[in-house]
């Protein structure tokens, strides 16, 4: 039995007429209601307004306040507007019976009082609002389990990508790992080969006749063996360059596969940050600007993994809101860390700057729900910062947001310095 089936329904009867508003209190009050008699319109909304009955018996003919303004008064306030109405009107006024409607009375019961008609009508209109309360309440239960179930959906979403993304990103960086190894194994013995035929070469040289010399002088020429000579290095250099950058792309892959669940790798935040940087060089380098402003850091207790999804989120968003600039001046992203304090602890915090168009206030609240997204379909579906939120919470951490007009966003996250003991 709910609360509404425990307590009598009380209903409110309105009119001017002592003889009519005693009549229909007993009529109910017999049947087991609770009836509560108000002599005027404005007695009525306040007593409507101390205690939301269940139905209001409104006669339309008052003096002061009529009926159809009581009714439009009560339908105006958001807390009062569901209680039915059911005016009360004399039998012959047909004209009152339809504006009763327009005013969004439910019913009207008419004068002379037939005790039959108005137990029939306040039954009815009970009956349908407690219909009407009950449906409401399954409607919120559905919508709770809705954003239950799209909560779970998104996390089944996401861990189900995360964990595809790192056996694919650990099985590339395998992959690349073995071939990037020949060559620099090749290279390293081919720089040696190399100086020590330019050895033999020196070694040969005062061995030649004036004649055999003064041909490999000439060959030496034509092939301009000394731009030759001097440019070898530089290739060598370009060589090894090329290959340090393809390792430290294979690191940041590795560090991003990092498939375990464990909180307890010691961190600086500051690495996690630069292997993401590299593993995202492709989507900025040509046209954005990124600005790195280290302070120095606590290590923090997390998971490598996790954490550069985080980063991978917040600066992916940034990128793109740049890229939506015209002005090059604005196609610049800050990423920046210090030491913060806040409610006696320390923090490891990372700030992701951009100068994209910002948030606006009234948006910013929903940023963190699973799929909202004011991007276009195929390039966004509005998990990415719900994703974060999650895993910075795992972390005992917090992330916060600021965008002042015209100035871009700022994403901060705050991670709790580790404790010596904890990893
Ligand atoms: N740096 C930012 N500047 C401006 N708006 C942002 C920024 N970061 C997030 N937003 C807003 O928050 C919304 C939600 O971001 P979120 O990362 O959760 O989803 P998304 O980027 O739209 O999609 P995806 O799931 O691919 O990340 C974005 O659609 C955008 O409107
Ligand atoms: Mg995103």
């Amino acid at each position: 039995m709910d609360e509404h089936e425990r307590t009598p329904p009380s209903i409110l009867i309105v009119d001017d007429v002592a003889a009519n508003l005693s009549l229909l209190s007993g009529i109910l009050k017999n049947q087991g209601y609770r009836a509560r008699p108000a002599p005027s319109g404005a007695l009525a909304l306040q007593a409507a307004g101390y205690e939301k009955p269940d139905l209001i018996l409104l006669d339309i003919h008052m003096p002061g306040m009529d009926g159809f303004e009581v009714c439009r008064r009560l339908k105006a306030d958001k807390a009062l507007a569901d209680i039915p109405v059911l005016f009360i009107s004399a039998l012959s006024e047909t004209r009152d019976k339809v504006r009763a409607f327009g005013e969004g009375g439910q019913d009207y019961i008419t004068k002379p009082f037939q005790v039959e008609e108005v137990l029939a009508r306040v039954r009815t209109h009970l009956e349908l609002r407690r219909a009407q309360r009950t449906l409401e309440e399954r409607n919120t239960d559905l919508r709770e389990a809705l954003e239950h179930l799209k909560n779970a959906q998104s996390h089944l979403i996401v861990s189900e990508k995360m964990a595809a993304l790192g056996v694919l990103a650990a099985g590339v960086a395998h992959e690349i790992n073995n071939p990037v190894n020949f060559v620099k194994t090749s290279c390293h013995g081919l720089e040696k080969n190399f100086e020590d035929i330019l050895s033999v070469l020196s070694f040969c040289r005062p061995l030649l006749s004036a004649e055999g010399l003064a041909a490999l002088e000439d060959y030496q020429r034509r092939i301009d063996y000394d731009t030759m000579l001097r440019e070898i290095p530089q290739l060598f250099g370009h060589m090894f360059e090329g290959l340090q950058r393809t390792e430290e792309i294979v690191k940041s892959l590795r560090t991003f596969a990092r498939t375990d669940e464990s909180l307890g790798n010691r961190i600086d935040l500051r690495e996690v940050a630069d292997a993401v940087l590299v593993m995202l060089r492709s989507r900025y380098r040509k046209h954005i600007q990124v600005l790195k402003s280290y302070e120095d850091i606590p290590a923090i207790c997390g998971n490598t993994g996790k954490l550069s999804q985080v980063l991978i989120n917040l600066l992916s968003n940034a990128i793109d809101a740049v890229e939506e600039q015209q002005d090059p001046s604005r196609k610049h992203i800050t990423v920046a860390t210090e030491t913060l304090r806040r409610n006696e602890n320390d923090y490891a915090v990372l700030h992701i700057s951009d100068m994209g168009q910002g948030i606006p206030q009234e948006l910013i609240h929903k940023i963190f729900d699973p799929f909202f997204t004011t991007k276009s379909v195929g390039k966004g579906i509005g998990l990415g910062l719900f994703i974060c939120n999650n895993l910075i919470k795992e972390h005992h951490g917090f992330l916060e947001v600021a965008s002042p007009a015209g100035q871009g966003a700022t994403f901060s996250i705050f991670l709790p310095a580790s404790q010596e003991d904890r990893c």
